[in-house]
């Protein structure tokens, strides 16, 4: 019998905490603070932790009452350690190890990309590895292989801006609200693909990494050298061509790094998963391949904690009571998840 696993996220605005018991979610809660930095246009991080520290511990609470089960009941708790908002996860972690202290449980580190990476493990998704995986969120763009699940290795990822945040961007420009991607999708769809020519970045055979300050500038400069401000017939043109230079290099490096690596399946993660178009595009190139697509349901892909109790499964417990001087860390890995 496998030991319940109660998760803690708050990396960025999402207070979560879930109860998984090996690749079944037995409870998800997911917080969102969306709402609140809307005004913004962003996320502003004191705004986050301060909202993280009212919210952590009923969400956690409420974890364990979908999951009918106390404190006891779980083998351990894990926790996003890094990478994301330094105030944001610093909440979770003190919360994870106040909790694992005061029950005597081990505690679990884990990478959030690792998260998102382990995320088509649980049910009813189930892939296993070989698989190449993409995660694009606001926060993150990147290609990892994952030939074993406590080992994911980077091949690519953004140089600059993350994919989400180019569609933040760009939406913005737009006029939409925030955060941009379901709006801008809205629009994309009613507006032509190939009204307008964006620079795709890192345009070359073979690259794994991504680049979106190019094509960023472009529709800054395309929206702003217009002799009136577009209309509505315009708007969804600039839409529909930016939003497929953003997401084609996303679907055409996934696809290749899985051909070149010879993996049979390729998987999708991160907020920007939950976009039609990518979902087509990938789809399109994965059957030319016969590749498998694995994708979450919606609330997998963004952030949630059930994928932190996922990749907490592939990582190594820190005994009661050692972990007492770990801590939150902001930035990712160098050489990558298990470095
Ligand atoms: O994973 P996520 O919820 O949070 C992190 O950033 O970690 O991802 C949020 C990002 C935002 O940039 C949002 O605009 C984008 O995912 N997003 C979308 C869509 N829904 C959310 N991008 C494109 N199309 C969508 N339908
Ligand atoms: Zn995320």
């Amino acid at each position: 019998m496998i030991d319940p696993i109660l998760a803690i996220e708050t990396s960025c605005d999402e207070t979560a905490a879930a109860v998984v018991q090996g690749r079944r979610i037995l409870s998800s809660v997911v917080a969102s603070q969306a709402e609140l930095h809307a005004p913004y246009g962003g996320v502003v991080p004191e705004v986050a932790a301060r909202h993280h520290l009212g919210t952590v511990n009923a969400v956690v609470d409420e974890a364990l009452a979908a999951a009918g089960m106390r404190l006891a009941d779980v083998g351990s708790v894990a926790v996003t350690q890094r990478p994301g908002l330094i105030g944001a996860l610093l909440i979770g972690v003190a919360t994870a190890k106040a909790i694992a202290y005061a029950a005597r449980k081990p505690l679990v580190m884990v990478d959030h990309l690792h998260g998102h990476i382990a995320a088509c493990w649980l049910e009813p998704v189930c892939l296993d590895p070989p698989y190449v995986s993409l995660v694009a969120s606001g926060g993150h763009t990147r290609l990892d292989l994952v030939t074993d699940l406590r080992e994911p290795r980077t091949l690519g990822q953004t140089i600059d801006d993350a994919a989400g945040e180019a569609i933040d961007k760009g939406a913005r420009l737009l006029g939409l609200g925030y955060p941009g991607g379901p709006a801008l999708e809205r629009l994309a769809a009613t507006g032509s693909r190939t009204a307008h020519e964006f620079p795709v970045g890192l345009r070359g055979a073979g690259t794994r990494d991504f680049s979106y300050a190019g094509v960023k500038t472009a529709l800054l400069y395309a929206v702003r050298e217009r002799p009136a401000p577009p209309d509505e017939r315009e708007r969804a043109d600039l839409a529909a061509s930016y939003q497929e230079a953003v997401l084609r290099p996303l679907a055409d490096r996934l696809v290749a790094a899985a051909v070149d690596e010879g993996v049979p399946a390729v998987a999708l993660g991160g907020g920007v998963a939950a976009n039609g178009r990518l979902r087509e595009l990938v789809g399109e190139g994965a059957d030319r391949h016969g590749l498998r697509l694995a994708v979450p349901d919606r609330s997998l892909c963004t952030d949630n904690a059930a994928m932190i109790g996922a990749a907490a499964q592939f990582t190594e417990a820190v005994p009661w009571p050692r972990y007492l001087g770990l801590d939150a860390v902001a930035t990712a890995p160098p050489g990558g998840i298990a470095a």
